[in-house]
């Protein structure tokens, strides 16, 4: 009767992988982390608005100074959006529209708002706050 071999399978797990990772980082697709200068305040037309494409920001101006910011990625299918007529902001690739002063949804596929940036005016600059 021989029981058995026991195999004691030493579990030494080293862990030496030479992963020094650092956490932090600089990733290049997180959000930005600190203050981010969009433009001057004066492009952004008074009642209109305009779209920063690289930060995917909308700033609105609906009456004069005062801003509104909103992600430019429309809640459809993640188009940036196109432009800022008036009181409206527009969805190029399915003709959504959103309110220039809220966000909201006027029309079109988009399910929700456009959500809200928050941004400040310094200097006549407009800075994009780390969300
Ligand atoms: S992605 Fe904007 S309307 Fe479809």
């Amino acid at each position: 009767m021989v029981a058995g071999a026991l195999v004691a399978a030493g579990g030494a797990t080293l862990v030496a992988c030479g992963g020094g990772g650092g956490g932090g980082g600089d990733g290049k697709d997180k959000a930005p982390a600190a203050d981010k200068t969009l433009g001057a305040a004066s492009e952004v037309p008074v009642g209109g608005g305009k779209v920063y494409d690289n930060a995917k920001v909308v700033v609105t101006q609906p009456t004069a100074g005062d801003f509104k910011a909103f992600t430019a990625v429309c809640t459809h299918q993640q188009c940036l959006v196109g432009s800022v007529k008036g009181t409206e902001i527009d969805c190029p690739c399915h003709g959504s529209r959103f309110d220039a002063s809220t966000g909201k949804v006027l029309g079109g596929p988009a399910p929700s708002p456009l959500a809200p940036k928050t941004i400040q005016v310094t200097d006549g600059q407009i800075i994009l706050k780390p969300a």
